[in-house]
């Protein structure tokens, strides 16, 4: 039944592909995606193309695109929904345990710095539906939180919806949809939440590489993003990093890295345990874009299974200070960044 599924979904992923082509600005990557899913046809020539096509497409790392960066409205869906199934299944929360960890000890240090009852304001930055946010509500639940999560798909506007309301329903969260972000809207956000007990949660569509359009500095405690930078481009990868400096006193970033192990982890993974040909195009093309182990600089930390968590420490925001200083030594030498 599963392969019966599964190979009827890869003719219809290629038969859109080869109308794709037809468009010069995608020609490029639907080829890349074609060949990718042709070869997932059998283990075999899914071998073959690990060890004859994928070295030469790490050549040309920065052009390749994962069918979830397509404009193909159902198969983005069908991405984000396996996403989101297997982040919510105990493998994939096993698999982000390491992430949320890290996380959760910074929010609490930067909650602890802070010393005040104010509610702590983060933005996930490319949240793809939430499930990270949703690890850490379950890990502090009495840390008064506001959650912003941003993400460019309208796909995963309605995937968020759905994956939230159950908290919503328990009472444990208040949920909106924003239909504008800026500094108004995010101070709004942090009085709801000084007067409720529930997390403050607001999903907003829009590209993250415009936030300082909108916002100012000082108006975020902690910002981060997860398994983003495969998606951008060289030049908005550096114009991230800048905008993370500008409107955050910290920014957590959480990503794969590139090696043997994990192209062998998410095949295997992919294939037999949690099989979905949508996780295995976005986990081994992601991998193909994600730096070494020895490409990473700054403050960072290997985390398991074959991940890494940076740490980029904001720049002139106005509460920098003495105390600043200090939590930011502890934060890289308590937590083992190296750098
Ligand atoms: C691989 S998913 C990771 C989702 C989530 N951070 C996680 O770790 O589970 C990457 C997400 O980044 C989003 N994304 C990519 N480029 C973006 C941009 N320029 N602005 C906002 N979101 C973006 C995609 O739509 C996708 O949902």
């Amino acid at each position: 039944m599963i392969v019966t599924k599964r190979a009827r979904e890869i003719r219809e992923i290629i038969s859109d592909l080869e109308l794709l082509k037809l468009d010069p600005k995608y020609r490029e990557a639907a080829e890349i995606n074609i060949r990718f899913f042709k070869a997932t046809r059998s283990v075999f020539s899914f071998i073959h193309w690990l060890i004859s096509v994928a070295p030469k497409l790490r050549k040309i790392r920065e052009s390749i695109l994962e069918l979830a960066d397509l404009p193909l409205k159902k198969w983005q869906r069908k991405t984000h929904e396996g996403l989101i199934r297997y982040q919510s299944s105990r493998f994939g929360r096993r698999m982000v345990a390491a992430f949320i960890k890290e996380l959760c000890q910074i929010i609490l240090k930067i909650k602890e710095m802070k010393n005040n009852d104010e509610p702590t304001v983060v933005f996930d930055l490319g949240f793809g539906g939430g499930e990270l946010g949703r690890q850490v509500f379950k890990k502090l639940p009495d840390v008064s939180l506001v959650y912003v999560g941003i993400d460019i798909s309208p796909a995963i506007m309605e995937t968020a919806r759905q994956a939230f309301q159950p908290l919503h329903e328990k009472g444990e969260i208040v949920f909106q949809e924003l239909s504008i972000l800026n500094d108004e809207v995010v101070d709004a956000l942090r009085r709801e939440a000084s007067g409720t007990s529930k997390k403050v949660v607001a999903v907003w569509c829009g590209n993250i590489l415009d936030l300082d359009k909108y916002l100012s500095a000082g108006k975020i405690d902690i910002m981060w993003h997860a398994r983003v930078l495969h998606h951008l481009t060289l030049a908005d990868k550096a114009r991230l990093v800048d905008i993370c400096r500008r409107l955050s006193p910290i920014t957590v970033e959480m990503d794969d890295r590139n090696c043997f192990w994990f192209k062998f982890w998410t095949t295997l993974t992919t294939w037999l345990i949690y099989p979905d040909v949508f996780l295995m195009n976005g986990g081994i093309l992601s991998c193909l874009r994600d730096p070494t182990k020895e490409e990473l600089t700054g403050h960072f930390k290997l985390v398991l299974p074959f991940s890494y968590v940076r740490l980029i420490f904001g720049r002139n925001i106005c509460f920098q200070d003495e105390k600043w200083e200090t939590a930011m030594k502890t934060l890289v030498r308590g937590f083992a960044f190296g750098g």
